[in-house]
């Protein structure tokens, strides 16, 4: 789903959000496991900064698993335990309670010596639109919600679900805006599906899209489009590309759209393979 977002949008989510925030023990910061970083919000550290949080790399079953462990570990560095999961599958989700009781196990304790009867632990899943924050509900709480906090602005009654007898989790997530204004930011989110094709030029994201293989996964390309080459420049790769598939127009010319959006429709459906489109290299000094 896409959502225009305007400053006014960004304020009301960020305060409906801090409401949240404020009923939770723990956050769990949902991003794409493809592009951890282009997948969050940028003001991110700043709003969920008064409680303990953890990122949970989803849709690491389409991401390249090398990859998704150093991300892992660039996280550990920064104090933020980061687990990879599956959603969709449910793969990875009985470490989230484990962890849960692990962090907050001090505030328990505490409780406990206070004499407060023991309770769930209450969780916020966040994250920016498509991490697949209702996915994850729906898995966790074996059901189906519909995705009515799914617009920034609409306000329902606050509800619990329950995840076992430990965890309980709010039913709607909290939804941030990504960081659409940098725009490499919106070829990475364009290329993995997250925003929709119609925002972005959709031969200016397939380009981003080719120059991102071509330089990282060659092979994958060679073999996925029976290439005996990699053409230096974009456009005969491009042409390339069209030809084999047959993606042209009278004439015999290549229709670069149609060529777009099968090349990529296929990224998206990981018939190049599981793919990462950003490392913790890329972001050093940053
Ligand atoms: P949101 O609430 O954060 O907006 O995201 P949502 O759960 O709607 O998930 C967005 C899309 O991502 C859905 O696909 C969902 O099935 C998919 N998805 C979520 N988690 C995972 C995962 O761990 N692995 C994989 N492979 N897919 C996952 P969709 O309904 O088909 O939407 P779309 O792909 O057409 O956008």
């Amino acid at each position: 789903m896409t959502i225009q977002w305007f400053p006014g949008h960004m304020a009301k989510a960020r305060r409906q959000v801090t409401e949240k925030i404020k009923l939770i023990d723990i956050v769990f910061e949902l991003v794409d496991a493809r592009i951890p970083m282009s997948s969050r919000n940028p003001m991110i550290d700043e709003i969920v900064s008064s409680k303990p949080r953890i990122v949970l790399l989803n849709k690491a079953d389409k991401a390249d698993d090398s990859i998704t462990k150093q991300w892992i570990e660039y996280f550990k560095e920064q104090d933020i335990p980061a687990i990879a999961i599956d959603a969709q599958s449910g793969t990875g989700l009985k470490q989230i309670t484990a962890l849960s009781k692990v962090l907050l196990k001090e505030k328990f304790d505490k409780m406990a010596a206070k004499g407060i009867k023991p309770r769930a632990i209450r969780a916020l899943i966040i994250g920016i639109p498509n991490v697949g924050k209702s996915t994850l509900i729906n898995r966790l709480a074996k059901r189906n919600i519909t995705k009515t906090g799914d617009r920034p602005g609409v306000t329902t009654a606050q509800q619990w679900v329950k995840v076992g007898n430990e965890l309980e989790l709010l039913d709607t997530p909290g939804i941030l805006w990504p960081k659409f204004e940098d725009q490499l930011v919106g070829q990475k989110l364009a290329t993995t599906g997250a925003i929709k094709d119609t925002i972005l030029n959709l031969q200016e994201v397939t380009v981003f899209a080719l120059n991102f293989l071509k330089e990282h996964y060659p092979k994958r390309l060679l073999e996925r489009y029976n290439l005996n080459e990699i053409p230096e420049e974009i456009v005969p790769l491009f042409d390339e590309i069209g030809k084999k598939r047959g993606c042209m127009v009278s004439g015999g010319y290549i229709d670069y759209d149609k060529t777009s959006e099968l090349i990529l429709r296929e990224i998206r459906t990981d018939k190049l393979g599981k793919l990462s489109f950003e490392t913790p290299a890329d972001f050093q000094d940053k």
